[in-house]
């Protein structure tokens, strides 16, 4: 079967060009002009673009006493309306549990769901020896990242000296590092402290977690790198002092990479202090901060100090714990430190940055391509498969009609929550085709994607490589242009 994507703009993150796309089964086999298929489908006046790519989500993790609300499935369909066909999920070790277990019990959740490719990385909470024999063994499975939690004491929360360990041994099997970056020692103290004096509102979540002790984590996270000889990527970077660590470590040439996520462009602690508990549904970790970040924010991504912008979709109920919905929000009221972390985002992504980064004069058409698509792809080792429009790239494809207008709402949404954080933000741009190896997931508003027919993605080490290489070079190759 082969379906030609006729008349176009492709874009890719370094080009801008007229072509028409040739997908032959489940890829691309040519790019060009005069080509020839069984079906067409026009994409006069839109842009064609790889489909994005979303490689911080939560889906169906037990997190804060419920589970996130979104699955495999729900996860999936939303993340396709909103034009993301690819996505890297964390699959959390619980205490005791062997990482081969943890992968298992993560795919077993996606099993039969999963409408979209995805893959995982291992979030570790515990490191005996057996565990660190195991990080040797992951790329073997397909799993090239690691992720460490410096902060939720008592819970996820890793010592230093476990996430030094496990940076040494990432390094040395070809893993990438992922680190959420706060001082979660501090943050505990400034919690009990808060509760101790009666501050039980939404708001104290922002207040006790301090854009400093991100800041400070960060800044240790990536020097304990440096000394492991480790390439190190920190997750949704919130702040203008986090954001100068990283771009210190990367001047002094270091494999060291950043991102952020879409909502903390827009929103700001005052939102935690909306009236009554309306706050609950922006707490999220680390916290949303002041104006001055966003603009930080929106400078790194313009001048690469960042280079990857996802969602960290880790959807509850505002209301939940009824009519067959998990406990959500509500497990908080009374008290800051129960609502459960975590915001939706997967549909808005593409279409919010499209709006407002392209849009507003933020960055370029090809910089959204490859902050959205080609670095995620490049960094966690999907790439050329994903993240470019290619011959013998995977037929992820997306036709992006940059006049389309919509309103988002939750009552028009996918995202099985009963909110949306830019609830009647108007958008300019949107997915109008959306095609996972070749496959329409949704064409024109109508899903036609299927459970079951997303694939897990075994990824490649960190810098391309197939094969261990030892930590220094590891780091060594990390040093590429991201
Ligand atoms: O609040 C958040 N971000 N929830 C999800 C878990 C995490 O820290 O990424
Ligand atoms: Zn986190
Ligand atoms: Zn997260």
């Amino acid at each position: 079967m082969r379906t030609l994507i006729a008349g176009g703009t492709i874009v890719t993150a370094s080009d801008t060009y007229q072509a028409d796309v040739l997908i032959e089964d489940e890829q691309i086999v040519s790019v060009g002009h005069g080509l020839a298929a069984d079906t067409t489908i026009d994409a006069s006046g839109k842009y064609v673009i790889p489909g994005g790519i979303d490689v911080h989500t939560h889906l169906d993790m037990p997190f804060g006493g419920t589970v996130s609300s979104d699955d495999f499935f729900t996860g999936h369909r939303a993340a396709a309306f909103g034009g993301t066909t690819t996505h890297i999920d964390f699959a959390i070790q619980p205490k005791g549990a062997t990482l081969r277990e943890t992968l298992d019990m993560w795919q077993a959740k996606a099993k039969g769901k999963a409408a979209i490719d995805y893959g995982f990385h291992l979030a570790i909470t515990d490191l005996p020896e057996r565990v660190m024999k195991e990080i040797a063994q992951a790329p073997e499975w397909g799993v090239t990242s690691l992720k460490l939690f410096m902060a939720y004491k008592g819970a996820l929360m890793i010592d230093d000296a476990t996430l030094f360990s496990a940076l040494e041994q990432a390094a040395a099997h070809g893993l990438l590092t992922m680190v959420h970056a706060e001082n979660g020692d501090a943050i505990d103290i400034l919690v009990k402290q808060a509760l101790d004096a009666g501050h039980t509102e939404p708001k104290y979540h922002a207040l006790t977690r301090p854009a400093e002790l991100e800041a400070e984590a960060t800044n240790r996270a990536i020097r304990l790198a440096e000394v492991a000889g480790a390439p190190l990527y920190v997750v949704h970077v919130t702040n203008a002092g986090a954001v100068e660590a990283i771009r210190l470590a990367r001047g002094r040439g270091k494999p060291i990479y950043g991102e952020t996520c879409v909502q903390y462009f827009f929103f700001t602690k005052d939102d935690l202090a909306r009236p009554g508990f309306e706050g609950a549904k922006w707490v999220c970790s680390p916290p949303y901060r002041e104006k001055s970040d966003q603009e930080a924010l929106w400078q790194a991504v313009g001048i690469n100090d960042l280079q990857v912008i996802s969602t960290d979709h880790c959807p509850f109920w505002y209301e939940g714990g009824q009519d067959g919905r998990p406990a959500g929000k509500e497990l908080g009221k009374g008290n800051f430190a129960k609502i459960p972390n975590g915001c939706p985002g997967i549909e808005d992504r593409m279409m919010v940055l499209y709006t407002h980064g392209v849009g507003g004069g933020r960055f370029s058409l090809n910089r959204w391509v490859e902050l959205c698509c080609t670095n995620p792809a490049k960094l966690f080792g999907i790439y050329p498969q994903k993240g470019v429009i290619a011959p013998g790239s995977d037929a992820d494809v997306v036709v992006w009609d940059p006049k389309a207008t919509h309103t988002i709402s939750a009552k028009t949404h996918h995202q099985r929550t009963d909110y949306n954080l830019y609830e009647g933000m108007k958008m300019t741009g949107m997915p109008v085709v959306v095609l996972s190896r070749g496959r329409a997931l949704v064409r024109d508003g109508q899903w036609q994607g299927e459970p079951g027919a997303g694939k897990f993605l075994k990824r490649q080490r960190f810098g391309g490589k197939r094969e261990a290489a030892p930590p220094k070079a590891a780091a060594a190759a990390g040093s590429r242009k991201q």
